[in-house]
């Protein structure tokens, strides 16, 4: 299957987070919501993406997709090669809007559901081609957290789920398949769980809204992301494992100390508290300011498991992979493509090209893109340690214009322990616009003085150059400009 075009109907906090999902993966969306206020929020969504996937990850990302708002649902999945819905949680109204999209779309388009619980099987009962239809749930914020259910209906064929499996993996995630169908699937069982309970306590006026965060955030919401829980459960089970860890607590199940499923009445009342405690939780951030909290601890913390290779820093490392092999399918041995972007009308001379500098700051992109991928970032440089430029080499051999697609390429011509000498190549598709040819010198910043980068370094450094070694010298090496040019005045 190949998807270019992604159909989003529905563009709220989930619908947002998709198309910035999408978008920052190369792929081009068509967003159809009834709410003129949805453009608005959408881009707050893909600020926020952006500035967290560049912090993510240190491959670089490949050139964001073109987002297009329309007013018609048909529109949105009639030019999609995968639709993906995140209406209100409403069954009629997502029963109506899927028939609507699934006659539009072209057959051989999945259509998916980000319902929270609905089953498939209610979803797809008035589509054209209900076969092609699954349940892809995500989690908020969906441009960071990497999971989603599929589930399909009794009319799903099983390749539908590949598909959509197929799709979210490309971008990073980790598609979770449910053998039977069932409401709620399962994150979303197990949540509920937690937040009637959670209900129960406010109601109850035994906890506050604060001390039930604070009950998870520095006891087992820490253990969560590293283990699950059943994990846990093995490890707190002893030497005897989770047979032991059961005849424990066990019992407890029986007495029993939670409110099963009884539901709290959501009356005037417990809302109001809830109201009160939650803002005076918030004090005074606005929601903005909370996402991007929310935001940085994510990327953090999903560095840190990466490390580990354990749980969603798994899938991280393996979505990096899938960036790296994008660039160079034969494994590096050609130059790496570090960096992506369009010809920005600022960048335009008096004569319609791209001036200087947009060549320059176009190659010291692709070497911050290199820097990043041999492990000198933000905390490298922060510890007193740092690449830096000491000459550059820029020739313009073909004119580029506003809004052209370039990527630049970067081989690796020569390393010692001190210096990287690296060669760019400025491309519109297969046309050589400009090289770039720099010398980089490591520096001991603190001492202000050249001095031999750490092993872990170097080790990337020969990978990259072994890689690479077999690759011919670039035409225009080691050019400079020749002097004297005609006679001096
Ligand atoms: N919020 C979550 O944490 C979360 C998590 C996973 C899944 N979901 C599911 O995602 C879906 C969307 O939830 P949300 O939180 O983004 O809700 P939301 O209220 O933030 O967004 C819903 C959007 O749908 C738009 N809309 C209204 N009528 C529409 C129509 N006929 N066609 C297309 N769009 C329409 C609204 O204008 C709004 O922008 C729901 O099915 C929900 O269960 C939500």
């Amino acid at each position: 299957m190949t998807v270019r075009t992604v159909g989003l109907l529905g563009g709220g906090v989930i619908g947002g987070g998709w198309a910035a999902r999408f978008l920052l993966n190369g792929y081009d969306v068509v967003l159809y919501d009834p709410d003129p206020a949805a453009p608005r929020r959408v881009g707050e969504q893909l600020d926020n993406a952006r500035r967290s996937l560049a912090a993510l990850t240190l491959v670089p990302l490949p050139i964001e997709g073109r987002l297009t708002f329309t007013a018609d649902p048909e529109e949105a999945a009639a030019c999609a090669d995968f639709v993906q819905e995140s209406a209100p949680e409403r069954i009629e109204l997502k029963q109506a809007l899927l028939a609507t999209a699934s006659r539009a779309a072209r057959t051989d388009v999945v259509i998916a559901s980000s319902t929270s619980g609905l089953r498939p099987s209610l979803l797809q009962r008035d589509m054209a081609g209900p076969e092609r239809f699954t349940v892809g749930h995500p989690f908020n914020p969906v441009y960071l957290l990497p999971l989603v259910e599929l589930c399909g209906g009794e009319l799903t064929e099983p390749n539908t789920l590949d598909r959509a499996a197929e799709l979210y993996g490309a971008v990073g995630m980790r598609p979770l398949r449910l053998k039977n169908e069932i409401d709620g699937f399962i994150a979303d069982r197990l949540l509920e769980a937690l937040w009637r309970e959670a209900l129960w306590l406010v109601n109850d006026g035994i906890a506050t809204v604060e001390e039930i965060d604070d009950a998870i955030r520095f006891g087992p919401g820490l253990r969560w992301s590293v283990m699950g829980t059943f994990l846990l459960y093995r490890i707190a089970g002893g030497d005897e494992g989770v047979r032991h860890f059961m005849h424990q607590f066990g019992p407890a199940l029986e007495w029993p100390w939670t409110k099963l499923t009884d539901v709290p009445e959501l009356t005037d009342e417990l809302l109001a508290t809830l109201e009160r405690q939650s803002d005076a939780q918030a004090n005074g951030r606005s929601i903005r300011e909370l996402e991007r909290l929310r935001d940085d601890c994510l990327v953090s913390v999903l560095q840190a498991l990466r490390v580990h290779d354990v749980g969603a820093g798994s899938t991280l490392r393996r979505y990096e992979g899938t960036l790296l092999a994008r660039q160079s399918p034969d494994g590096a041995g050609t130059p790496l493509l570090l960096h992506e972007t369009r010809i920005s009308p600022a960048w335009i001379d008096y004569n319609g090209h791209a001036t200087e500098s947009a060549y320059l700051r176009m190659a010291s992109e692709a070497t911050d893109a290199l820097l990043a991928s041999i492990g000198v970032d933000a905390d490298y440089v922060a510890s007193g340690r740092s690449y830096y430029t000491v000459e550059t080499h820029i020739r313009h051999l073909n004119e580029s214009h506003a809004d052209d697609k370039v990527g630049v390429t970067t081989q690796l011509l020569g390393a010692d322990d001190k210096r990287l000498h690296v060669f760019h190549r400025v491309m519109r598709g297969d046309d050589l616009l400009a090289t770039a040819e720099q010398m980089l010198l490591h520096v001991d910043t603190t001492r202000g003085r050249a001095a031999p980068a750490p092993a872990s370094v170097l080790a990337r450094v020969r990978q990259i150059s072994e890689a690479q070694a077999s690759l011919p010298a670039p035409d225009g090496v080691g050019r400079r400009i020749e002097a004297p040019v005609g006679s001096r005045p």
